[in-house]
């Protein structure tokens, strides 16, 4: 086993079927505590043919099995009892999570919960789906009826493993489909501890199957695959565009949250202090692991010297530490993959700009991908740093004109997943929620987003949207229903 394992490492199946099984090839791959960079656990590694299993029992369960018949209110309940389960067994998941992921113990707790409240909200969802009686011009009465999609192929990134499963799990169930996950292979520990209920909380075997495995071996085939009739993707926007082509053969429905490089704008009239407190929260929460980070800071001119000060100056107090401890403001990147790329950014941003703070590994810790929260400034938009997903704790901070001069750079990007703007004017903030192609905008804020609120993004970011109603309809198809009333015949011939 690589990696020089030392405690612990358990021995996980997958879940197919209602059974815990084995990848058809009996191989399994290591799974990583990226803080220490010891082996934690052994995961199967599912190929075609574990993929073509998982796919054959979420089919029978949809076609044949009781998940088709069993009704709203209790899919509704369904829901609620998986919540309660993660609620009740909320310090072992936010444990796992924070170890597995290199996020800090505090921000995984909140995950944990906003796992729990998701499906909560979708249990609650499930009895409100709502068909119309359309008014035709004819003895007849005319439905649009709401019905679930049938099979769900999901495949999840690794910065929220468990919540990105609850997001794509909770409205598939809701809406009546059934599912097959494939979490990243960076993180598949929580969605697997999540399985291990789902007999308990009532769901009919093949229901929900969860399924280990990399990319282009078991990502791919299940998105080639005929019988599933749709696709949910999270993750980078190369991987996005693939799926699409693939998807195509099939005409599946495909949706997509690629992420991006999301701007947070500072006008001079912000007030300075949540400023700070904003552009840094905005950039560095999560590792800056995050698909909505601000990531382009946008400062007008008359205050940008005194603003990178006080950003970089706050920055160097960001405690890097320990995902475990419960000061820790910042962990370890998920992987020495993403470590590396994060790192060649660094290299790539100091020929491009120039450094307020950070800019190297950390050298407080000697194993572990820990990476300084660092901050470009002088940023050209048109640098690599600045047109990029970088997908760490690197901030490219750039100076504006005017409004107009903000809005351009802004927008100026192929990506539209999120932005903000800060200031006490509410002229000018309201001309930038118009304004920004975006699929969120914060207003004297950045990051908090909820399950009742729409997430996804314009332009490149990706199209569909997850969460509130909007989630559901994702996984709905609808049927238009024509009842004659009238009983003559039409007497056309
Ligand atoms: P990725 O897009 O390769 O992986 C995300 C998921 O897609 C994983 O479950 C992976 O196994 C799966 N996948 C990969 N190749 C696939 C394929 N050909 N067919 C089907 N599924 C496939 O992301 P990766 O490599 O982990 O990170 C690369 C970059 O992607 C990051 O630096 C970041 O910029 C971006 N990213 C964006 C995320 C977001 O939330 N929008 C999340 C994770 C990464
Ligand atoms: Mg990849």
């Amino acid at each position: 086993m690589a990696g020089g394992v030392t405690t612990d490492v358990k021995a996980y199946s997958m879940f197919i079927d209602g059974e815990w099984v084995a990848s058809n090839s009996a191989k399994t791959f290591p799974v990583y505590d990226p803080s220490t960079e010891e082996v934690i656990a052994q995961v199967p590694e599912a190929n075609a043919e574990d993929v073509n299993r998982a796919v054959a029992a979420a089919k029978a369960a949809f076609e044949d099995g009781p998940w088709a018949t069993t009704t709203a209110q209790e899919r509704g309940r369904v829901l609620f009892r998986l919540a309660e389960k993660v609620r009740q067994n909320l310090p072992m998941l936010a444990e796992l999570e924070c170890r597995n992921s290199g996020k800090p113990i505090v921000e995984a707790e909140f995950d944990i919960t906003d796992v729990a409240t998701c499906f909560e909200y979708y249990g609650g969802l499930a009895t409100k789906i709502l068909g119309y009686v359309n008014p035709v011009p004819d003895n007849a009465m005319s439905l649009s009826l709401k019905e679930a999609m049938g099979v769900a192929g999901q495949i999840i990134p690794w910065n929220y493993p468990l919540l990105m499963a609850a997001w794509k799990l909770a409205t598939a169930l809701a809406a009546g489909c059934t599912c097959v996950l494939k979490p990243a292979e960076q993180t598949p520990l929580t969605a697997l501890e999540l399985a291990r209920w789902f007999g308990e909380v009532g769901l009919p075997k093949g229901v929900v199957n969860v399924i280990t495995g990399f990319g282009e071996s078991c990502g791919s085939p299940l998105v080639r695959h005929p019988d599933v009739n749709k696709i949910a993707f999270t993750g980078s926007a190369a991987v996005g565009k693939i799926i699409v082509k693939e998807a195509a053969d099939t005409v599946k429905r495909v949706t997509l949250e690629l992420g991006g490089k999301s701007p947070n704008i500072f006008f001079a009239d912000a007030d300075f202090e949540a400023a700070i407190d904003g552009a840094l929260f905005g950039v560095f929460i999560n590792q800056g692991e995050v698909c909505s980070a601000g990531s382009r800071i946008l400062v007008q001119k008359s205050i940008y010297k005194k603003f990178v000060e006080a950003m970089a100056e706050k920055a160097k107090k960001i405690k890097l530490g320990p995902p475990m401890e419960r000061d820790t403001k910042m962990g370890a990147l998920v992987s020495k993959e993403q470590y590396e790329r994060v790192c060649s950014y660094l290299e790539i941003g100091k020929k491009e700009a120039k450094v307020a703070s950070g800019g190297w590994r950390s050298d407080k810790f000697a194993k572990g991908y820990y990476v300084q929260p660092t901050i470009f400034y002088d940023v050209d938009n048109n640098a690599r740093i600045a047109r990029e997903e970088v997908f760490g704790p690197v901030a490219a901070v750039i100076p504006f004109e005017d409004e107009k001069d903000a809005l351009k750079i802004a927008n100026d990007t192929p990506y539209g997943l999120a932005a903000a703007v800060w200031t006490r004017d509410i002229f000018k903030a309201m001309r930038a929620v118009k304004a920004l192609r975006a699929g969120v905008v914060w207003v004297n804020h950045m990051q908090p987003t909820y399950v009742e609120a729409p997430w996804g993004g314009y332009k490149q970011s990706g199209f569909g949207r997850e969460l509130g109603p909007w989630g559901i309809e994702e996984y709905l198809e609808t049927k238009q229903v024509y009842i004659n009333l009238n009983e003559s015949p039409i007497g056309w011939y």
